[in-house]
């Protein structure tokens, strides 16, 4: 198997936001969820930097950005000062699952598609309810599953490292965790192309690009494999869903 961390470099390479997600539907969650103006927001795995800046330029939030990847805090870095909002977040490069934050700091937590830096979803939700401020919303992205699954894409999703859940075993385990659940929007069929289409083609032409690179020629016969598994199964069978939660008084 294949550096993941080489593999993210290539595939992610064209996205903003690298989920399945219009940065506008995280915008307008965010504007009814969170309860305070000039929110102090912290995003962890923040990637490319584009959901904290929607939410900086959109609400006038402050962000912590997290991420564990140089190049994806350098990339970050340059949107907020292109558009003269350095001043706007704090962008640390470090493993996400070692950065503490002070008790009750932040106002609203992203955790868009990065749970498994803590282990899932269960404890993702008891690493960082710690640092929300009373009335403080976590927002997460995470897949659920629709069961049944035929027999093949269940051998795939059980050989996943991310354990997936049903829909109805997400919202018991933020409810086991104290939380109530405040929204829950699944991702359209049209971000899931386009999320999954930008992979597909950045994998394929850096293939191209490297003629006679093994590690390229590998990934793109992966990528032609996930293509399959995307329109045979996953498209029908896989949701992405963004949820906001507060915890229960
Ligand atoms: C699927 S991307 C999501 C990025 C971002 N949340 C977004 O929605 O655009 C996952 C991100 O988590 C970061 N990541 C993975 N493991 C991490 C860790 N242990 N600590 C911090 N960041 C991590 C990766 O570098 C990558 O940027």
């Amino acid at each position: 198997m294949f550096d993941p961390v080489a593999y993210f470099h290539i595939a992610y390479a064209r996205h903003a936001i690298m989920n399945p997600l219009r940065a506008d539907r995280l915008v307008a969650i965010a504007r009814r969820c969170i309860p305070a103006t000039l929110p102090r927001v912290l995003d962890i795995g923040s990637g490319l930097g584009h959901a904290s800046f929607a939410l900086a330029t959109e609400l006038d939030a402050y962000c912590v950005q997290v991420d564990s990847s140089p190049r994806w805090t350098a990339r970050a870095e340059a949107l907020f000062a292109r558009h003269g909002m350095a001043r706007r977040t704090l962008i640390l490069t470090m493993d996400a699952a070692s950065y503490h934050p002070p008790e009750a700091s932040f106002d609203a937590i992203l955790c868009l598609g990065t749970a498994p830096i803590y282990g899932g979803f269960a404890d993702a939700l008891a690493a960082l309810s710690p640092a929300l401020r009373p009335g403080g919303v976590l927002i997460v992205g995470e897949p659920t599953i629709d069961l049944p699954l035929p027999r093949r894409y269940k051998t795939y999703i059980d050989n996943q490292e991310w354990a997936i859940l049903s829909g109805g075993e997400l919202l018991t385990v933020a409810e086991n965790a104290g939380f109530e659940l405040l929204e829950c929007h699944r991702s359209t069929s049209e971000e899931w192309d386009e999320y999954m289409s930008l992979q597909w083609a950045a994998i394929l032409d850096h293939a191209r690009a490297h003629p006679g690179n093994s590690e390229a020629r590998e990934f793109a016969e992966w990528a032609k494999d996930e293509q399959e598994v995307y329109l045979a199964y996953q498209r029908h069978y896989l949701d992405w869903n963004v949820i906001a939660l507060r915890e229960k008084r």
